[in-house]
């Protein structure tokens, strides 16, 4: 997948992941839809700014219809309620199923169209090391195993159209998501720019951290080498 010279759109291009995402996509030469839930909020130059509220049918239906040149979609756009599938509140963890599984349905199956008039091009989905462990921040976990299951199938049914269907995964990075947890964190600059690398490398799967090559090597051994407490 050739980056310059492409029209990519990315989700949640306010801030994060998503901003760096947006720039760098323009520094190499992308023409960039910037979408975000409130299109004011994008502060980069050389950008389209799009309103796109990924939970919302009718804000997905309508930048379908306004985008329609995309050969690139990146689906970044992320919620974090930090809540317990066992004690935290439905609404919350409806939220997070409704962004990141549903949202990153939805903004795929309106986009694949215009993915396949353009000759295929590529979809990257910002997955997560939660997709394959979880936390006591299990609902956004739960949402992120269904984003990866979500990909996987994405990958298979858009392959007749020669769609490459990427994921990344990557453990904690320095956002305003991870805000308040005092751990090591990625620079989301280079994580960034290792997935667009990825991307231009057509990679259907990137690892950006050693934890994640970590924490997929653990699946090999089921269920106790990740939680031992259950040996
Ligand atoms: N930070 C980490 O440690 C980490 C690790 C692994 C994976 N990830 C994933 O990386 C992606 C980016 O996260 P981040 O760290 O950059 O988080 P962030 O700084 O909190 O940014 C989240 C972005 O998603 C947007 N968003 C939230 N709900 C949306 C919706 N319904 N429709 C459209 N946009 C929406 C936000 O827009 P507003 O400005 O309108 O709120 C914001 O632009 C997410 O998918 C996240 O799950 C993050």
């Amino acid at each position: 997948m050739n980056i310059a010279g492409s029209t990519a759109l990315v989700t949640g291009a306010s801030r994060g992941l998503g901003r760096h995402f947006a720039q760098q996509l323009a520094a190499r030469g992308a023409t960039v839809y910037a979408a975000a839930r409130n299109p004011d909020a994008v502060d980069l130059p050389g950008v389209i700014p799009l309103a796109l509220d990924v939970t919302d049918p009718d804000s997905v239906a309508a930048a379908a219809q306004t985008a329609q040149d995309v050969s690139l979609l990146i689906n970044n756009a992320g919620s974090n309620t930090r809540s317990a599938l066992t004690s935290g509140a439905m609404a919350d963890i409806r939220l997070e199923m409704d962004t990141h599984f549903f949202g990153t349905l939805a903004v795929s199956r309106a986009f694949a169209p215009h993915l396949a008039a353009a000759g295929g091009g590529a979809i990257l989905n910002v997955l997560s090391v939660l997709s394959w462990y979880t936390t006591p921040n299990s609902a956004y976990c739960a949402a992120k195993s269904a984003e990866w299951s979500l990909t996987n199938a994405l990958r298979l049914e858009l392959a007749e159209q020669k769609t490459l269907v990427s994921a990344l995964h990557v453990g904690y990075m320095d956002t305003d998501m991870t805000a308040s947890i005092d751990a090591p964190k990625s620079d989301p600059a280079e994580v960034a720019a290792t997935a667009l690398d990825g991307v231009e490398a057509g990679r259907v799967e990137i690892l950006a951290d050693d934890l994640s090559h970590t924490v997929q090597a653990g699946l090999a051994g089921g269920v106790t080498a990740l939680y031992p407490q259950f040996a």
